[in-house]
């Protein structure tokens, strides 16, 4: 028998829109203000990861990590949001990345479910933002769920919400945690970046921009 794709579950930053530039920015900022060094490479290892976590990585990158206290530490990531807040402020619904837009209108043709998996607690600003709330069943942020990304909890949550078996889901990520979490959670795994940063992927693009069902589903198929 063929195999069938019941539901795509999406990442958001970074595969919807580019707010993991804004990400990348606020964090840059912060660490500079702090006297730690910081680059894309090192970013990458925040991609995907919650907001103390960050923090935490950051701080210990920077041999900081007994520096601060907990209440410290909660004001620099609280400042670190303000100035991500600040920079979602502008976007709007022409900041889709390319071929989002035509995917989601695909998969809604074809009767395909469509779910959100972020780690953000700023998930539903962003996509209130973009104006595409329609095209989602259902939305899983940081509010809910224990344990982050790369826990496959956030996309076992929506495929059930989706009420999906997960060998029929395939999840769309831009972060290595987010290819771990899916992969975890027994799904196909498709991933937004270099063929180094997504080794762990079933299927790699690029750019969002080559994202197409077709060439999924064959992927999907041979796999
Ligand atoms: C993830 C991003 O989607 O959300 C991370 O990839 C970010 O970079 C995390 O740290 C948490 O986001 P927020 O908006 O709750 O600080
Ligand atoms: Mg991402």
């Amino acid at each position: 028998m063929t195999k069938k794709i019941s539901a795509f579950i999406f990442d958001l930053d970074g595969v919807i829109t580019d707010t993991a530039e804004y990400h990348y920015l606020a964090w840059k900022q912060l660490a500079e203000e702090l006297g730690i060094f910081f680059d894309r490479e090192f970013n990458e290892q925040l991609k995907g990861v919650s907001r103390m976590e960050s923090l935490e990585r950051i701080l210990a990158f920077g041999n900081q990590a007994e520096r601060y206290t907990k209440e410290e530490k909660e004001a620099l990531a609280a400042k670190k949001n303000e100035h991500y807040k600040q920079l979602i402020e502008k976007i709007t619904p022409n900041d889709l990345l390319p071929g989002i837009a035509e995917l989601l209108e695909d998969l809604k043709k074809r009767g395909i479910k469509i779910g959100l998996a972020s780690a953000s607690k700023n998930a539903f600003a962003v996509i209130e933002r973009l104006q595409i709330g329609g095209y989602f069943d259902t939305i899983v942020d940081a509010a809910n769920i224990q344990h982050s990304k790369p826990h496959p909890e956030i996309f076992l949550t929506a495929a059930q919400q989706l009420g999906v078996p997960c060998v029929e889901c395939v999840g769309v990520e831009d972060a290595e945690a987010g290819i771990q979490a899916i992969k975890a959670a027994n799904m196909f795994a498709v991933g937004v970046g270099t063929k180094e940063a997504m080794k762990d992927a079933d299927y790699i693009v690029e750019s969002t921009a080559d994202l197409n069902y077709e060439s999924i589903l064959k992927a999907f198929q041979q796999k």
